[in-house]
């Protein structure tokens, strides 16, 4: 369902003759005029044009995902569960070679659904056709691509929709950088009660393993009041939980006519009523301020949840990966958290096998996973992507090496991460009801710190926050029961 004030927004240039050079008012235009083409083609097909988008990759890709779906449902298209559908767009990632590799095996895929549904329009945007290498192949071995759009242009897919469906036969419109912000399009929320929003776009780091500076541009940051307004009009909608996203929040507000430290727009985001719970993605340990410690520490809504990217322990390849921090500054930051919120759960990135890597390097690693205590963390093979430094570094290591490297990893951070989540067995916390399990009907919550409980419950419950005893651990979830409330 549209918003009334997004509908009210494309039905004010209904009349409009002249194409609006201002955005977003130039969407709003092509989003009326692709109405009155779905609409024809409704008749045609006699039923609603159906829309699959498929979201590949971290946080900030689903929600441009959501931004999507906001602007297809908007001119009359209706979601499907699956590829079958009268349009499909691929949101990719390029993070890891893998990442890649399973984009590529699906786009065949849509092949031969076209085939079937020689209407169907097939668009791909995302972080992967940043990369010129990707969108010639694609170009010249998928030729049943309709659309082809970037990163910095989502906002444009009415406008870019609309010339395939008025003629052109293949759209392509890529960006390689840009200062622009657009906002104020409709999105369709993937959960009604909880959202992601962004605060800052790119990312200025340049790790050297890493491709999202080239493929997300330059940082930029949107305006306190844009991120607030955005907050509220959420929460109009139902929604409790906020997860502010960013490549380095840390560094949000450079840039900005007046400097906003990410801890003030933490504290002016919790003062936005009807808010519960706020997270945020991903704080850069180099330069997490003792204000950012500080606003946790006392502020009820934010999570007691510090997800730190730690990616290897050696401070030695730290070095190499440009992370611009020792292990033993790492290890006084989490000390330094820990001190001022004693309650809280750390969780990290790690990523073993970068050139160079030495046995004893990620026995450093593991030695700083022991220390830190993580209650999760998301482990990666380093994977080589063309154009960054590390890909033309000495020393790559080989597979098998790789491959021993993350085993041993990963046992130590199965077990820290099992020890630290048996802690909380037999209290009782605070769970936002999140879905219902498919397999065994029952309710999952989410904690404060991130972790799933499963408990019995109705329905109703979903999107509500509830007081649950967690009566059993089971290494990654509990097992809870809901607590009555007096
Ligand atoms: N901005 C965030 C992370 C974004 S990418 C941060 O700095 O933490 C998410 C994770 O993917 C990274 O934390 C890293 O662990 C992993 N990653 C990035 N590049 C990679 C590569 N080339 N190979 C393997 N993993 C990678
Ligand atoms: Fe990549 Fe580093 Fe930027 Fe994170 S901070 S997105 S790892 S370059
Ligand atoms: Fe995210 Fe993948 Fe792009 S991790 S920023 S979707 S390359």
């Amino acid at each position: 369902m549209i918003d009334d004030y997004y509908e009210h927004r494309i039905r004010a240039v209904d009349e409009v003759i002249l194409i609006p050079e201002t955005e977003p008012d130039r969407q709003y235009y092509f989003m009326s005029k692709l109405r009155e083409l779905i609409s024809e083609k409704e008749q045609e097909k006699g039923g609603k044009l159906t829309y699959h988008v498929e979201t590949f990759g971290c946080q900030m890709n689903a929600k441009d995902s959501e931004k999507l779906a906001g602007i297809l449902s908007a001119v009359g298209y209706e979601e499907v569960e699956t590829e079958e559908a009268d349009m499909v767009i691929y949101n990719t990632c390029t993070v890891r070679e893998n990442a890649n590799t399973r984009v590529y095996g699906r786009i065949g895929f849509l092949g031969t659904l076209k085939k079937k549904n020689p209407d169907m329009h097939i668009a791909l945007c995302g972080c992967m056709m940043q990369e010129e290498e990707a969108v010639e192949k694609i170009k010249k071995s998928y030729r049943f691509v309709d659309i082809i759009f970037g990163t910095h242009n989502i906002y444009q897919l009415a406008e870019l929709l609309y010339r395939r469906m008025n003629g052109e036969e293949r759209v392509i419109s890529l960006l390689k950088d840009t200062k622009l912000i657009v906002e104020d399009l409709p999105s369709e929320l993937k959960f009604s009660f909880k959202a992601g929003v962004n605060i800052m776009y790119g990312c200025d780091n340049f790790c050297t393993y890493c491709i999202v500076p080239y493929v997300r541009g330059r940082e930029r940051s949107r305006r306190p009041e844009d991120i607030v307004k955005e907050c509220e009009h959420l929460v109009s909608r139902g929604v409790r939980e906020i997860m502010l996203l960013g490549q380095n929040v840390n560094s949000y507000g450079k840039g900005l006519e007046e400097q906003v430290s990410f801890a003030k727009l933490l504290h002016m985001v919790s003062e936005v009523p009807g808010i519960s719970r706020i997270r945020f993605m991903t704080p850069h340990p180099k330069d997490l301020s003792d204000e950012l410690i500080e606003e946790i520490a006392v502020n009820k809504k934010v999570c007691r949840q510090v997800h730190l990217p730690l990616q290897c322990g050696s401070s030695r390849i730290l070095q190499k990966m440009n992370r611009r921090y020792t292990k033993e500054q790492y290890l006084e930051l989490v000390d330094k958290i820990r001190a001022r919120i004693p309650d809280v759960s750390l969780s990290t990135d790690i990523m073993v096998g970068f050139p160079g890597e030495t046995d004893e390097d990620n026995e450093e690693t593991i030695d700083v996973v022991r220390k830190a205590r993580f209650i999760s963390a998301f482990t990666f093979i380093y994977s080589k992507r063309n154009g960054t430094p590390a890909a033309k570094m000495d020393n790559q290591l080989s597979e098998e090496e790789q491959n021993r490297h993350f085993k041993k990893l990963l046992d130590a951070v199965n077990e820290v991460a099992t020890e630290e989540a048996q802690r909380a067995e037999g209290q009782i916390q605070e769970v936002l009801v999140e879905e219902i399990n498919q397999k065994n009907g029952m309710l999952t919550g989410r904690l404060d710190n991130g972790l799933l409980v499963h408990f019995d419950g109705n329905a109703d419950l979903l999107g509500s926050l509830q007081r649950v005893l967690l009566k059993e651990c089971k290494g990654f979830y509990y097992i809870g029961e809901v607590v009555e409330k007096n």
